[in-house]
């Protein structure tokens, strides 16, 4: 079947946002924050990521992307990652909850975001995970829409555990990742799951375990796997609207092989989110993702199928880093 039928959008993407005004290091909770070369950097860091926000903005709009945008709040510099406010599909939310201090106070935020969209009839349902345990939002639980089914990062961030919480909400399977580095902390600094069924993944990112997943699941043609090089310029982050995918850099190889799959790949500068540990897809949350039972893989195989086929939940208890 022709690969562009199987990129077709059925709605329109829709994103939620936070500009980025009260966007600063002023911590360390993971290897790329340093306060103080923050510091050092002065007023023009913040000028700098107001420009690339609204860079990414923009270019997410021609791509034909809508907008919601969460009000900034001082004192909360990572808010504008809100990949990490929740778990969204079906219009249903699971909201985050955060490992370290440092990011606890933008959980009721986020809520209250949610509640707002809830509101205006952009969701139905909110949903707080059991106490005592953590999941840090889609940074680590990927949809993949070819496959239906959730990949869960694990290991610095979000607990195993989370996972079959996951399932037992949305009805659908959870595929454990244990990450291994912490420089790829959260899963979609290392991972991205095109619509395609096309898979961007850093290898080193993952423990033995992790990568004996993504190979049990992504079939050699559709495993685009990256060199150190585009990882750490965190082109694995990169967040796809209909036929555009969109990311901060990456090379010349990466950009053929995504556009050999019917891809536009659009660059747009965020390496001064990246003094925070984020980029392209850790600045937006899906909002409409949906399983879809109906579309073909090329192979002719269907979603459906292939879903209860990799049954339920995979759990890989090895915790590392
Ligand atoms: N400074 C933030 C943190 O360490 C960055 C979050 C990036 N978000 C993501 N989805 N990877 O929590």
């Amino acid at each position: 079947m022709n690969i562009h039928a199987t990129l077709a959008e059925t709605s329109q993407p829709r994103f939620l946002m936070c500009p980025p005004r009260h966007f600063a290091v002023t911590y360390s909770i993971n290897p790329w924050m340093d306060p103080q070369a923050w510091a050092e950097g002065g007023a023009a860091l913040s000028e700098a990521a107001t420009r690339q926000w609204a860079g990414l903005r923009r270019v997410l709009i021609a791509a034909g992307a809508a907008i919601e945008t969460l009000e900034p709040e001082r004192g909360l510099p990572d808010l504008v990652f809100t990949a990490n406010a929740a778990v969204v599909l079906h219009r249903k939310a699971v909201v985050a909850r955060f490992r370290h201090g440092e990011r606890q106070a933008e959980e009721p935020v986020f809520a209250a975001c949610f509640a707002a969209l809830k509101a205006r009839g952009l969701l139905d349902e909110m949903l707080q995970l059991p106490a005592g345990i953590m999941l840090e939002g889609a940074g680590d639980c990927l949809w993949d829409s070819r496959r239906n089914l959730f990949w869960m990062g694990c290991g610095f961030r979000s607990d195993a555990a989370a996972g079959p919480q996951l399932q037992r909400y949305f009805d659908v399977p959870t595929v454990t990742l244990p990450l291994a580095d912490p420089s790829f902390y959260h899963l979609d600094t290392a991972f991205c799951a095109l619509p395609c069924g096309g898979v961007i993944f850093y290898p080193g990112a993952f423990t033995k375990d992790g990568l004996a997943a993504i190979h049990r699941y992504v079939g050699p043609a559709d495993r685009i796997a990256l060199n150190r090089a585009d990882a750490t310029r965190f082109a694995a982050n990169a967040v796809c609207a209909g036929r555009t995918i969109v990311l901060s850099s990456c090379s010349l190889a990466l950009r053929c092989a995504l556009e050999r799959r019917g891809y536009t790949v659009v660059e747009t500068p965020l390496d001064i989110f990246q003094r925070s540990g984020g980029s392209a897809c850790c600045l937006t949350l899906r909002l409409d993702h949906a399983s879809t039972t109906t579309s073909l893989d090329t192979t002719g195989g269907s979603i459906s199928r292939l879903a209860s086929k990799i049954g339920p939940a995979t759990s890989f208890s090895r915790r590392s880093g």
